[in-house]
């Protein structure tokens, strides 16, 4: 098998794990392939505009114990907060000036931030008319209807690894559980988005590829991969970080085999390597993810480490400028007309 018939049968949708393994494994010249043909489907998908989405990390509090996370509950370190509707309202307005389409509320798994988000919800819509993206973690099914009933349009829950017994092994918790919130979240009209960490500790070659595969199967509207970064604060923070050369290989596979997804383009990829988020639009992303958390709480909001890469929103352009690419300026529901950005 060349390159060229691993690219085809990728581009067929259903790849097989050998086809999968070797593209993950791709280097130099043939891993550039890779990302030239994944600029070609975004570009012929007319998904070739990157759409801007505004973040307000609204709670740091969270239930869950992630090894690879230092907002895990057992962390003492960390001073907790939450933000109040008039807070959240006052950055949307901020988000709505520049013209991003976007508002996204991210918190830990904080059942106790539900009533703001309640509450902030139906304002959104109505003063602002944004698109409402949600990434709150795992909740009952009623509560995703009772935010979907009051206009929430798309939620993000990733799976992380895809393994049961990995899942289980780092987040002491149940990965069925959480791909049965995937499969409520979807019954009730949600657009959803998912993922997967690169390069998680205990995860090996056979175990990624699974990861691909499960991310192929569940089509989602959108889909990330991100590096794992050892995080201060956590049972992880000795382990090696995720690659970024596999981290874009992923991007390029989910592009290739999906075609239409909006693609993050996550922040973790410029904490790696300074110009990460212009391989990661040349490997296939579409989506810039601003961060609007006001700054007294942004390092308190800590993902991925305390002095984890904040995108700004001159910081967005300046990356898609770098890449060749063009701001999408109409909401990301509207189908994008082909652009003409080059896909060489
Ligand atoms: N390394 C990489 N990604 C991480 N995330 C959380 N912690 C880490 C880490 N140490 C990602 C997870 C989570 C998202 C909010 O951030 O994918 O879903």
């Amino acid at each position: 098998m060349t390159i060229l018939d691993d690219l085809a049968q990728l581009e067929e949708g259903h790849p097989s794990r050998e086809v999968i393994e070797r593209l993950l494994k791709l280097e130099g010249d043939e891993q550039q392939q890779l990302f030239h043909q994944a600029r070609e489907v975004r570009y012929r998908a007319g998904v070739n505009r990157v759409t801007l989405r505004g973040v307000i990390e609204i709670s740091n509090h969270c239930q869950k114990s992630c090894d690879y996370c230092a907002m895990r509950s057992p962390n003492g370190e960390l001073e907790r907060y939450r933000l109040t509707p008039g807070e959240i309202l006052a950055i949307v307005a901020q988000i709505a000036e520049n013209k991003i389409p976007i508002a996204f509320l991210q918190a830990g798994q904080d059942p106790a931030c539900d009533e703001v988000v309640a509450e902030v919800i139906p304002e959104i819509k109505k003063r602002f008319g944004l698109h409402v993206l949600l990434c709150l973690g795992e909740r009952p099914r009623s509560t995703y209807a009772a935010f979907a009933g009051l206009g929430a349009d798309s939620y993000i829950l990733k799976f992380e690894t895809s393994g049961s017994a990995h899942y289980r092994a780092i987040t002491r918790t149940s990965l069925a559980a959480r791909l049965d919130c995937l499969r409520h979240l979807r019954e009730l009209g949600y657009a959803i988005g998912t993922g997967n960490i690169v390069g998680l500790p205990g995860q090996d070659i056979d175990q990624l590829v699974d990861d691909v595969l499960l991310a192929l199967k569940l089509e989602p509207d959108f889909v990330s991969a991100s590096p794992f970064i050892a995080n201060q604060s956590t049972p992880f923070e000795t382990s090696p970080q995720g690659s970024l050369a596999t981290t874009l290989n992923i991007l390029a596979i989910y592009r290739i085999a999906l075609r239409t997804p909006l693609i993050p383009n996550v922040s973790a990829l410029e904490k790696i390597e300074v110009g990460g988020q212009r391989l990661g639009l040349e490997a296939g992303a579409n989506v810039m993810t601003v961060n609007f958390t006001p700054r007294p709480y942004q390092e308190k909001f800590n993902i991925y480490s305390k002095q984890r890469f904040v995108v700004g929103l001159q910081h967005a352009l300046s990356t898609i400028e770098s890449a060749g690419m063009e701001r999408l300026r109409a909401s990301p529901t509207v189908q994008q007309a082909p652009c003409p950005a080059s896909i060489g």
